[in-house]
C-alpha cells in the first residue's frame, strides 16, 4: 500500500550526488520460535533463536542529481530494503545515506492509508505527514484529486478502492509535494495506460526541472527506455551499475541459468498417445541454445515420441513472455500434415529472422489431431529461452516489427 515519506531538507553536504549510499548494510533476523518444544525454550532460558539475514551488504553508490534511476534485481535482491532505508523508514544497521533535498516516495500498494478514512481524509493525512501545512493541501487539493482522477469516489473510504485507485491517489500525493527525490517502488505497472501516460508526463516535468526520480521496476523495457542509469542488485550487493542497455543485456544474460533451476514446472496433460518430449531452440549453426539475438535465424525443434501410429497429427506452439504475455501461437494444419507418424522423430519450426524483442520467454507446445478432438499432448513451460538485443537494437513491447523506414522532405 502506498507509503509516504519526507524528510526536512537535509544538508547535503555533496551537491552532486541527489542520493549517496555510503557501506550500507541491513540485517533482518529471522526468528525461529515455531516448532519449538517448551523444554528446549526453557533451555535457551526464554531466549529466541535468531538467524541473521542479510539483505543489504556493504552498498555502496551516488545517485547523480536530475534525471532518473533505476534499480533493477531478482525478486529478494534488496531493492525495496534500499528505497526504504533511502526513505528512512528503515534504518541501516550499518552506514548511512545521504538525501539531498526532499524526499518524497511511493512504496508498496496501500501502506501510508488509513483504511477508514476517505480519499479525501487520506489527502490531507498524508500530506501533513509530508510537511505540508493544511492551507498548502488546501490549495494543492483539487490538482491531487484532478490528477488522481478521483473527484467521484474522493469521499468513499479507501477501503473500498481497487489497487489502480491506490496508485492513482499514492502517486498523487507523492509527486504534487514538489519533491526533490520520488522513489517510485514497482507500483505504476498497476494503473492503466491512461494513467501511466500521465505519469510518464509528471517524470519528464520532475526531470526538466532538475529533479531525480529512482525507480524500481522488473519491467525490463521500463528501465531501459526510462532510465539514465541502473544498478543491478543480486543477494544484497550490487553487482554492476551502468546504462540500462547494457547493463539490462548482462542481467538477463547473467539470471538465465539460476532462474529455470528456480521455476521450472509448467503443468502438462492430453491422453499421451503422442508426446513432444524435448523442445530445442537451435541457432544458425543447428546448435541448441538458450540464448538468441533478436532477429537472428533461429528454430524450434519439437521432439516426439508415439505410442503406436498417430493419424494426422498437428503440432502447435505458443510462445508467453514471462510475465504471462501471450506473445504467439501456431500451429501446422494449414502447412503439414503427415499422414500418420509413428515412433520418434522431431518437427521443426524454421525463422528467418526470430521477431522476438529482448526479454525471456516460455514456448506451450501441443500435439492434437486434425479434427481437434483429441489432443495427445499439452505442456506449458517446455523450454525457456532469453532473446538478447539483436536487430534491432531498440525495440518495444513484445515482437520486432519488419519493415523499412523511408525519409522524404
Ligand atoms: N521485514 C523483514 N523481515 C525479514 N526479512 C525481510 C524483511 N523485509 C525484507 N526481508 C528480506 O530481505 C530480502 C530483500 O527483500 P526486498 O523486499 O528488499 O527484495 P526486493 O528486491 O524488493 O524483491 P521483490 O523484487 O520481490 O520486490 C528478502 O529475502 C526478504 O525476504
Ligand atoms: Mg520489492
Amino acid at each position: 500500500m502506498t507509503a509516504l515519506v519526507s524528510t526536512a531538507r537535509s544538508k547535503g553536504r555533496d551537491r552532486g550526488a541527489a542520493v549517496r549510499v555510503e557501506g550500507v548494510s541491513k540485517r533482518f533476523r529471522l526468528y525461529q520460535e515455531r516448532n519449538q518444544t517448551l523444554k528446549a525454550a526453557m533451555m535457551r532460558g526464554g531466549r529466541a533463536t535468531y538467524e541473521d539475514f542479510w539483505a543489504l551488504r556493504d552498498v555502496s553508490f551516488e545517485i547523480p542529481t536530475g534525471g532518473v534511476f533505476g534499480l533493477i534485481g531478482q525478486n529478494g535482491s534488496g531493492k525495496s530494503t534500499l528505497l526504504k532505508c533511502m526513505a528512512k523508514i528503515l534504518t541501516p544497521d550499518e552506514g548511512r545515506i545521504t538525501v539531498n533535498g526532499k524526499i518524497s516516495a511511493l512504496l508498496e500498494l496501500g501502506a501510508g492509508f488509513h483504511q477508514e478514512l476517505s480519499g479525501r481524509e487520506n489527502v490531507y493525512l498524508n500530506g501533513s505527514i509530508l510537511g505540508l501545512s493544511r492551507k498548502e493541501i488546501d490549495r494543492k487539493f483539487d490538482e491531487i484529486v484532478d490528477f488522481a482522477g478521483l473527484d467521484q469516489f474522493i469521499d468513499t473510504p479507501v477501503k473500498n478502492y481497487s489497487s489502480g485507485m491506490y496508485v492513482r491517489l499514492g502517486f498523487s500525493v507523492a509527486i504534487n509535494v514538489d519533491p526533490d527525490v520520488l522513489l517510485v517502488d514497482e507500483v505504476l505497472a498497476v494503473g492503466d495506460e491512461a494513467f501511466q501516460r500521465k505519469c510518464d508526463e509528471k517524470f519528464a516535468d520532475l526531470r526538466d526541472a532538475g529533479k531525480t526520480i529512482i525507480v524500481v521496476s522488473h519491467s525490463l523495457s521500463t528501465v531501459r527506455t526510462m532510465c539514465d542509469e541502473a544498478a543491478w542488485l543480486e543477494h544484497g550487493v550490487v553487482k554492476e551499475i551502468g546504462v540500462p542497455g547494457l547493463l539490462i543485456e548482462k542481467y538477463v544474460e547473467n539470471t538465465h541459468v539460476e532462474r529455470v533451476a528456480a521455476e521450472g514446472g509448467g503443468s502438462r496433460w492430453g491422453t499421451g498417445q503422442a508426446r513432444v518430449e524435448k523442445v530445442e531452440l537451435l541457432d544458425e549453426h543447428g546448435d541448441p541454445v538458450l540464448r538468441v539475438r533478436a532477429g537472428a535465424p533461429a528454430t524450434l525443434r519439437f521432439h516426439y515420441e508415439t505410442q503406436g501410429p498417430i493419424v494426422k497429427p498437428v503440432f502447435g506452439f505458443g510462445i508467453h513472455r514471462i510475465d504471462g504475455t501471450h506473445a504467439t501461437g501456431v500451429n501446422s494444419r494449414e502447412t503439414i500434415v503427415p499422414d500418420r507418424i509413428e515412433g520418434t522423430g522431431h518437427v521443426d519450426f524454421a525463422m528467418a529472422a526470430l521477431p522476438l524483442v529482448q526479454g525471456s520467454y516460455d514456448v506451450t507446445v501441443a500435439i492434437v489431431d486434425d479434427s481437434n478432438l483429441h489432443t495427445f499432448d499439452y505442456r506449458t513451460k517446455a523450454l525457456r529461452f532469453d532473446v538478447g538485443s539483436g536487430r534491432p537494437r531498440e525495440a518495444e513491447g513484445v515482437f520486432a516489427i519488419d519493415g523499412r523506414w523511408s525519409f522524404e522532405s
